[in-house]
């Protein structure tokens, strides 16, 4: 990553990722996500997981976010903020690691627990998580 944004930066794109996990469409999980990528020129791009009757036609909020990001033009995010429920924030799946890692290979995640009020967080990286990633070469 670049430099570290501020926190308060941080806490107002985990605000836009709290925002956008309640438009999530998951009738069959009942897990809403929502996930917030800010890019090296200051933009926000969000995402919401879009569950499916064909459960495998299923897109994750952050790569529902990598998708608008790159429609909106840009291609090189800093930081992802990652919302979930329950007691404990959890890390992307593999296949979102995969898909961040073509953008942004040191990746600042930024991982929430939303439970009423209580909130939980926690940080991490992609490289951490995501060590001797496939790239074409
Ligand atoms: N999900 C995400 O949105 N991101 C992840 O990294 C893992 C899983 C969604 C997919 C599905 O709608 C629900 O969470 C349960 O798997």
């Amino acid at each position: 990553m670049r430099r570290r944004p501020d926190e308060e930066t941080l806490q107002s794109l985990v605000e836009m990722a709290v925002a956008v996990r309640k438009r999530a469409h998951a009738p069959y999980s009942n897990y809403l996500v929502g996930a917030a990528l800010l890019t090296t020129k200051g933009s926000v791009h969000v995402g919401c997981n879009v569950e499916n009757a064909s459960y495998g036609a299923t897109i994750c909020a952050e790569r529902a976010a990598v998708t608008a990001m790159v429609a909106s033009g840009e291609r090189h995010p800093i930081v992802c903020a990652l919302v979930t429920g329950g007691a404990e924030p959890v890390a992307p799946c593999g296949i979102c690691r995969q898909v961040l890692v073509e953008f942004a290979p040191d990746l600042l995640l930024v991982l929430v627990a939303v439970r009423g009020k209580q909130r939980v967080r926690r940080e991490t990286t992609l490289g951490a998580l995501l060590p001797e990633a496939f790239r074409l070469l």
